[in-house]
């Protein structure tokens, strides 16, 4: 059989990380003694509010073609959610509801890159980057941000990566797998190199309600940055609502009706019930995001704390999210063979952060998504397990 050659682009170099994952699941399905702290998908309930307002929409009928850009309740409120994080105003006419950040993002890569363009994509990455970019037949070109520097970029050799055929910069901010979160500076040296080579700057933001300090800036906010910046996000991760898979794009109202064109050859439109819910949980769940954010630093600081006790095994602090990552190089050069012995050993199942691109091999990424007990008992394992 035969298939496009599209579907060449739709692999990846990290996927092999993830079996650690497949088997670990698996082995807890038989009732083994497993701990899986190799997902990112939050162990708290969707709110009970969220879920009655998608329940109550059902049974008012709530099971129809929805608006193909999405509920203009929905867009006002991610609207109004942008403008608070960006600081400039930002009204519907440039939100998109998509299935997910992974579909926004997709999309909005399809929309704006082509054959001959490079995408410059801050490495480590979140994995499905680099399929996307690829499905457009541009060339993604990964700029390193070494672990020596604490994974941030050195924006002087950012500059100079820069090409004539350079059409983007790709990253996530807060950062998934470092939890790295850019600073004011940081962005504002990131938008100077946009503005100065007309790029767009594509960012994905789906961690930024898990900022542990500080206020969070979006950069679509800086000056000269709103008509060159998409930002992608969704309420996966702020209200546990990974499965609902409802996120959006936001960014110039010329990409939006490519967007919408796109959406009526792929998705048609999201569910309605969803829309409302996701609706609530934006207007309504500031408690619940606080709740999550306090809870993810708590068990932050837990894994910190015990893993201090572990030998050779330098962390890196992170600044949201929930994940954090640890040099296993003092015990193996390649991380996915100490994931493996660890899981082995152990029972406790961790990733192989190089999957995330080559900065960070010689890295584990150990995600903190899950309670504080099996949280603390992992950590011991892995504490046992580096000083044998
Ligand atoms: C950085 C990053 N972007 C996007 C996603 C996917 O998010 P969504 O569920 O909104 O598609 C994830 C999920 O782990 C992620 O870590």
């Amino acid at each position: 059989m035969r298939f496009a050659p599209f579907v060449d682009s739709l692999g990846g170099e990290g996927a092999e990380a993830w079996e650690i994952l497949t088997e670990s699941r698996a082995a807890q399905a038989r009732g083994e003694d497993v701990i899986i702290l190799s997902i990112g998908d939050p162990d708290f309930e969707t709110p009970a509010f969220v879920v009655d307002a998608a329940v109550e929409a059902l049974r008012l009928g709530d099971t129809h073609y929805t608006q193909l850009e999405g509920r203009s309740s929905l867009r006002a409120a991610i609207a109004e959610k942008m403008s608070r994080t960006s600081g400039v105003e930002i009204g519907p006419e440039r939100v998109t509801v998509l299935a997910g950040a992974q579909n926004a993002f997709y999309s909005t890569c399809r929309c704006l890159f082509g054959p001959g363009d490079e995408v410059v994509v801050l490495d480590p990455a979140y994995v499905t980057y680099e399929a996307c970019i690829a499905s457009t037949g541009a060339t993604q070109v990964r700029f390193q941000q070494p672990a020596c520097s604490g994974f941030r970029p050195d924006i002087d050799q950012l500059g100079a990566s820069i090409t004539s055929a350079t059409r983007g910069i790709v990253f996530a901010n807060p950062s998934n797998p470092t939890g790295v979160t850019f600073t004011r500076d940081e962005l504002n040296a990131i938008a100077d190199i946009a503005i100065r080579n007309d790029l767009w700057i594509l960012v994905d933001e789906v961690y930024n309600d898990l900022v542990f300090d500080g206020v969070y800036q979006s950069i679509a906010g800086l000056p000269g940055m709103l008509e060159r910046t998409v930002t992608v996000s969704s309420v996966s991760k702020s209200y546990a609502m990974t499965g609902w898979r409802c996120g959006w794009a936001v960014g110039p109202p010329a990409l939006m009706h490519h967007l919408r064109r796109m959406t009526l050859v792929t998705l048609y439109g999201l569910p309605g019930f969803v829309m409302e819910a996701a609706n609530v949980a934006i207007r309504e769940g500031s408690e619940e995001v606080a709740l999550a954010r306090e809870t993810y630093r708590r068990r932050r600081n837990l894994v910190l704390e015990i893993l201090a006790e572990a030998r050779n095994l330098p962390t890196l602090l992170p600044e949201a999210g929930m994940f954090l990552m640890a040099d296993v190089r003092a015990h193996n050069d390649d991380a996915n063979v100490f994931a493996w012995n660890l899981y082995r050993s152990t029972g406790v199942s961790v990733l192989d952060a190089g999957a995330f691109g080559a900065a960070a091999r010689g890295w584990i990424r150990i995600s903190y998504g899950i309670d504080e007990v099996q949280l603390a008992e992992a950590c011991r394992r892995i504490v046992e397990f580096t000083q044998k």
